[in-house]
C-alpha cells in the first residue's frame, strides 16, 4: 500500500527516523554510563518499545495502568507506574503483581504510604515504592530540604507491605526553557535534586537503590549523570515541533505526522481547508509561547518536506485551516482539492493519542506496516 491510498486523516510513522532518534539517545546515555528506561506513554505500542529496548536491561515507565497491562501482556515485566498513586488503582496493580509483573509505584505523601501498605498486606504482597521529588516546581513531589522526604522514607522502611525502592523526579519545566543552556542548567538541577535526596536517605540509614530522573530535553542535554541509575524519556522516539523549537532536535528528525486531504479553498482569505481538525491533531498549542509559533502544526508535502511558513492556523473538530504564518495571503492554487499534505505535530504524545494506529513507512511513501496503539486508562 502507498500513502496516496490511505483514508485521511491518519497517522504516519517514519520508522527510519524513529530508529535514528532512538539510537542517538542510546549513544548519548552510553557515554554518560546511565540506563534508559523508556516511557511507554508516547508510543503506546509494543513494536516501538521493543525497538527502544533492544540491547537494554528491559524496564519501562508508564503513565496509565492500561499501558502497564498492555506492555506486561507483551512480555515486559519491570514497570514503573510514574503517576502518583490513588486508592482506586491498587486492585489492578495487585493483579499485575500477582501475575508476575514487577510494578513499582510513586508517591509523595504519608496518606499514600498508608493506603498502599494496607492494600499490599491484605494480599500478602510487598509493593516497591519510589518517593517522587519536585526538582523544578512543575507539579508534584517532595522538595529537597522538606522533612517529608525522611518521614516518608522511614515509614516505607518500617511498614510491612511496602519497600523503599528509591527516588524519582521529572524536570517537566524543561519544556518552558528559553535556550539550550537553560536546559543544561535544569538537567543539572534535576540530577542534583535526585542525588542529594538519595544521599539524605542513605545518610539516615535508609536504602535508595533507584535514582531515576528524566524528560526528553534534560536527557538530551545532560552532561554528567553521576549518581543517577536511570533516565526516563518518551518523546525522543518521535520528537515534535516543541522539541525542535527548544533546540532538542531538528524539524527533519520528527518521525510522526498526520496525513490530511485538502478539502477546499477560501481564496479571498488565503486559506486552504483540510480534513485534519483537532480530532486528528489535538488542541495542543505547545509552540505558542516559543520563538516560532507553529499554530496547530507545520505543513509538509507528502515527502515530509516542510512548506515554508505554512501552518495550520486554526482548527475545528474535523477541519483544519492552513494559512501563511503571520497572515500573509496563501496561493490556494498550489494545493489542489483532493491532494494530500502532512502536518508535523506540536506535541507527539498529544497528537498520536488521537489515533488508533500508525501507518509505518521507511521514509518513502510506501506503507511497510500498520502498528496499533492502545488508548484509555
Ligand atoms: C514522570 C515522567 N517521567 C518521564 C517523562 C518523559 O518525558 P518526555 O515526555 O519529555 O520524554 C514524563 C513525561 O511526561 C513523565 O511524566
Amino acid at each position: 500500500m502507498n500513502l496516496l491510498q490511505l483514508d485521511t486523516p491518519c497517522l504516519i510513522l517514519d520508522k527510519k527516523k524513529t530508529k535514528e532518534n532512538i539510537s542517538n539517545l542510546h549513544s548519548h546515555l552510553r557515554d554518560l554510563e546511565v540506563n534508559l528506561r523508556p516511557h511507554g506513554k508516547t508510543a503506546k505500542n509494543i513494536d516501538i518499545i521493543n525497538m527502544v529496548l533492544a540491547g537494554q536491561p528491559g524496564g519501562i515507565a508508564v503513565s496509565t495502568l492500561k499501558e502497564a497491562e498492555y506492555y506486561f501482556s507483551h512480555g515486559i515485566v519491570d514497570i514503573v507506574y510514574a503517576v502518583g498513586i490513588a486508592p482506586v488503582k491498587l486492585d489492578r496493580i495487585v493483579s499485575l503483581i500477582i501475575k508476575g509483573a514487577a510494578v513499582t509505584i510513586i508517591l509523595d505523601s504519608i496518606e499514600q504510604v498508608n493506603f498502599v501498605a494496607a492494600k499490599a498486606r491484605q494480599h500478602g504482597l510487598i509493593i516497591p515504592v519510589l518517593i517522587e521529588l519536585d526538582c523544578d516546581g512543575h507539579r508534584s513531589g517532595v522538595t529537597l530540604g522538606d522533612s517529608l522526604l525522611l518521614d516518608i522514607g522511614y515509614l516505607l522502611n518500617s511498614e510491612s507491605g511496602v519497600t523503599l525502592a528509591g527516588v524519582l523526579t521529572h524536570a517537566g519545566e524543561s519544556y518552558q526553557c528559553k535556550s539550550v543552556e537553560d536546559i543544561r542548567v535544569l538537567a543539572a538541577v534535576e540530577r542534583d535534586t535526585a542525588v542529594k535526596s538519595a544521599e539524605k536517605l542513605r545518610q539516615n540509614g535508609l536504602p535508595c537503590p533507584i535514582v531515576s530522573v528524566g524528560s526528553t530535553p534534560t536527557a538530551t542535554f545532560a552532561e554528567d549523570l553521576a549518581g543517577i541509575t536511570e533516565i526516563r524519556a518518551g518523546v525522543f522516539m518521535f520528537y515534535d515541533l516543541v522539541m525542535s523549537g527548544l533546540g532538542v532536535c531538528k524539524t527533519e528528525d520528527i518521525a510522526v505526522s498526520v496525513l490530511t486531504s485538502i478539502i477546499g479553498h477560501q481564496k479571498r482569505k488565503g486559506w486552504v481547508i483540510t480534513d485534519a481538525g483537532w480530532m486528528a491533531l489535538s488542541r495542543d498549542r505547545g509552540t505558542a509561547a516559543q520563538k516560532v509559533d507553529q499554530g496547530y502544526g507545520l505543513v509538509c508535502n507528502i515527502d515530509g518536506e516542510p512548506l515554508n511558513d505554512l501552518i495550520v492556523s486554526s482548527t475545528n473538530q474535523e477541519h483544519g485551516i492552513i494559512s501563511s504564518r503571520g497572515g500573509k495571503g496563501l496561493d490556494c492554487e498550489q494545493f489542489e482539492v483532493g491532494s494530500l499534505v502532512c502536518i508535523l505535530p506540536n506535541h507527539a504524545c498529544a497528537t498520536t493519542a488521537m489515533h488508533d494506529r500508525y501507518y509505518v513507512t521507511d521514509g518513502s511513501t510506501e506503507i511497510i506496516d500498520v502498528w496499533h496503539r492502545i488508548s484509555g486508562w
